[in-house]
């Protein structure tokens, strides 16, 4: 019998081998949320790690009703703890290493999470060992200039923040790093790709070329040449767009940076990029020229 894959069901017997491809291959920081399948990530995340200790857990309380920029604050202490608990249960972990406030998308809701009870249960949570780290991600699709986190990384409140960069978003790294150096906050960067599919994003050039082509749309990039130029990335290669993508993000002073994938596969093809050499001074140069302006996430 050949089988073939479902569109985006998951796969648990394919994402545990997977999972401990990126164990084995030295990868010690997993990423994950409780909203992320309703769960099913956690779960069979927690099945693919027992009786691997040697990796940290991050997961993710949204205090929102969906993943959409507009989305309603429904935030409360007793949610969060209650999220906590389940995360715990479906990790089969007695604690988690890095909390995160999901998603925190506006000044208004970082404010709300702040004085509603919300950090509070986080901050008893760490104190009672069943978190070590406490933080929140952003939501670079509504706040491109890291408006959240430039208020909230000065605060002290935090251990650590995710936050968005690649090199068709590139604000964070004036905006964002060097707060977190000052105030010496750890870094989690997500979307090194763009949050890629298969038609837009930092996986392909074709892909690479319809992103763009996204944000001539968008009016975040003049529609004339270079941009319109089939031949606007040939300056990167022999690298890969992704390849690219990610030694662009690790040639800056972030903690750490995480990357979805599907297969180990995948983990083979990414793992070229973790070592340097990363981008040298005048590609990061181009690339800031060619893509520094764009102030917006454009999937
Ligand atoms: N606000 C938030 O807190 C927030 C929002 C979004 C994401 N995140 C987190 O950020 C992290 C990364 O996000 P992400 O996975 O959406 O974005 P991403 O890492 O930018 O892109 C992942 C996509 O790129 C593909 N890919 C990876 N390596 C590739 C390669 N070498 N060649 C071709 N394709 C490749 C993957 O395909 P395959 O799946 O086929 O391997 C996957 O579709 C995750 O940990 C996620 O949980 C957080």
């Amino acid at each position: 019998m050949r089988y073939r894959r479902l569109g985006r069901t998951t796969d648990p017997e394919g994402f545990k081998t997977t999972v401990h491809a990126v164990i084995d291959a030295g990868i010690n920081l997993i990423d994950t949320a409780e909203s992320y399948e309703n769960g099913v990530s956690e779960s069979v995340l927690g099945e693919a790690l027992v009786g691997r200790d040697d990796v940290l857990v991050e997961t993710k309380y949204r205090p929102y009703d969906s993943h959409m920029p507009n989305a309603n604050y429904t935030g409360s202490p007793e949610r969060l703890v209650a999220s906590v608990e389940g995360s715990l249960r479906r990790l089969r972990r007695d604690h988690i290493d890095i909390l995160l406030g999901h998603g925190i998308r506006s000044l208004a809701t970082l404010d709300r999470f702040m004085s509603d009870g919300c950090y509070g249960a986080m901050v008893k949570l760490r104190e009672q060992g069943k978190v070590r780290f406490i933080g929140i991600s952003e939501l670079s699709e509504g706040d491109g200039t890291h408006q959240v986190l430039q208020r909230a990384v000065p605060s002290g409140a935090f251990d650590v923040v995710m936050l968005t960069l690649n090199f068709l978003l590139q604000t964070a790294a004036d905006a964002v790093l060097p707060l977190c150096r000052q105030h010496d906050v750890g870094t989690v960067v997500m979307m090194p790709l763009n949050q890629a599919s298969k038609a837009s994003g930092l996986v392909s050039v074709p892909a690479a070329l319809e992103c763009v082509r996204r944000h001539t749309a968008a009016g975040n990039l003049p529609a004339e040449p270079p941009y319109t130029d089939p031949g606007l990335f040939d300056f990167l290669q022999p690298l890969s767009i992704p390849e690219a993508g990610l030694r662009y993000v690790l040639a800056h002073d972030i903690g750490t940076c995480c990357v979805g994938m599907q297969s180990p596969q995948r983990l083979q093809e990414n793992l070229r990029a973790v070592d340097p050499p990363y981008l040298d001074t005048a590609t990061l140069a181009r690339l800031r020229g060619l893509f520094g302006r764009i102030q917006m996430q454009v999937r």
